[in-house]
């Protein structure tokens, strides 16, 4: 591995956490590389589930060293609250943790204009964590960065001069009580306690491999929520696909050496946005119950759809993944069929290739396959050989159609649940 990426398939919530966690047993060092609080990787661990947020999932593995990249927007309070909750239950996160000066903070007032933006036409069904303003900052070039905080007079004048520009723009926002400086006095206890935290991640990940260390890159949310290449407008704003990720914690793309896709059995999608295979919602009703499909950082009910090929091809395409790990494919046990869309039509016709635009893939109708479910339980199995065959000819023929080999099998949610695929 010496330096593997870890990527969403799908529209997030595709059981990364799990995966990152297993994958940390074999790595150095792991990083986060984009998105921020807004993601939710639940891990668990004995009787216990615990959702990271900011922090990567390889936390929970002992010794290993924990990076946030230049490309995570970081909301101090959360960082804060994750950090103290993760050492109350008795792991050591401070000495392991190293966060980029780079890293743009998210400010209160990106939340309170968020919350406004959200009322109106343009909603997009965020997880109202305040990434895309904080990340429309980065772009503007007017954003607030982990560094900034060393120097309060910086920090106030940009701070003041953001909070005008956007109390012109949203004179709705309750915006009249707050300054710069008092942004910056309120925040103060977490200056203190985040500077020590900060690292050089991308000079700490290039001498880690040049040492010959191994370094595994974590991403949140998923493809087809990515801001350049998922189903724009109804993206969050980060480069979330594999191309992000050595952008993200500051390494050259040449650094990565391995790209692993996470997907699970079929599809679910959070907020808003064309979802070619969203299932009517009695059906979707009851994969929810099965699924525990529920926001691990919003709580909201997930859509629910089946897999779709299409997007997954599209997936492997954007990312060049190398492998697939298929989750929650325990999930399906009870259903007795499965489907899955092949392909995608359009009045008729299939389009050329993955629509762009979420208008486009709005009028894209799935072409289904059926197949026969299994009916039992594979929440047991620990060999390929253990898998009932009418799922391991479910999975054969996922990875015969996207042309990427699936390597493991999530069949549970426990650390064990899982099935690696060996010659
Ligand atoms: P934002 O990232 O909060 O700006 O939300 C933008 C879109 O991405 C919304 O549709 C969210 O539901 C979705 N989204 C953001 N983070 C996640 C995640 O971790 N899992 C699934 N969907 C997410």
């Amino acid at each position: 591995m010496p330096c593997t990426v870890v990527v969403g398939a799908q529209w997030g919530d595709e059981g990364k956490g799990k995966i990152v966690d297993a994958l940390s047993a074999e790595a150095d060092l792991v990083a986060r590389y984009q998105g921020g609080p807004n993601a939710g990787h639940s891990v668990i661990r004995g009787e216990r589930t615990i959702v990271l947020h900011l922090i990567p999932s390889g936390i929970l593995e002992p010794g290993k060293r924990c990076l946030i990249g230049n490309g995570v927007v970081i909301d101090l309070e959360k960082l804060h609250e994750e950090v103290e909750k993760l050492e109350a239950l008795g792991v050591d996160v401070r000495p392991r943790l190293g966060v980029s000066s780079s890293a743009h903070l998210i400010l209160p007032y990106h939340k309170v204009v968020e919350a406004v933006a959200e009322q109106g036409a343009g909603a997009i069904g965020t997880t109202g964590r305040g990434i895309g303003f904080a990340y429309r900052d980065k772009a503007a070039r007017t954003g607030l960065r982990i560094g900034d905080l060393a120097d309060r007079d910086a920090f106030v004048a940009r701070a003041d001069r953001n909070l005008e520009r956007l109390r012109r723009e949203y004179p709705e926002a309750s915006l009249a009580d707050t300054s710069g400086a008092r942004l910056f006095d309120e925040l103060t206890p977490l200056v203190r306690w985040v500077l020590p935290l900060v690292s050089d991640v991308s000079y700490e990940l290039h001498s880690a491999l040049k040492a010959g260390k191994r370094v595994l890159l974590e991403g949140a949310q998923g493809t087809l929520l990515d801001l350049d290449h998922g189903t724009y407008p109804f993206v969050t704003s980060s480069s979330a696909s594999a191309a992000g990720a050595p952008l993200g914690v500051g390494l050259g793309p040449r650094a990565v050496d391995k790209v692993i896709g996470v997907a699970k059995a079929y599809a679910t999608r959070v907020g808003l946005g064309p979802f070619p295979t969203e299932m009517p919602e009695d059906e979707a009703a009851r994969l929810r119950a099965a699924g525990e499909e529920y926001g691990a950082t919003t709580g909201r009910p997930r859509r629910c759809g089946w897999l779709d090929l299409p997007a997954l091809r599209y997936a492997a395409r954007i990312n060049g993944l190398d492998e697939l790990v298929v989750t929650k494919l325990d999930v399906l046990d009870e259903f007795d069929e499965i489907r899955v869309a092949i392909d995608y039509e359009i009045d008729g016709s299939p389009p050329p290739s993955f629509p762009a635009s979420a208008a486009d893939l709005e009028r894209c109708r799935p072409v289904w396959r059926a197949f026969p479910g299994w009916q039992c339980a594979t929440t047991g199995a620990r060999a390929w050989s253990d898998l009932p065959e009418k799922a391991r000819e479910y999975l054969a023929f996922v990875e015969r159609e996207i042309d990427v080999p699936i390597t493991t099998v999530s069949v549970g949610a426990s650390r064990e649940a899982e099935v690696r695929r060996t010659g």
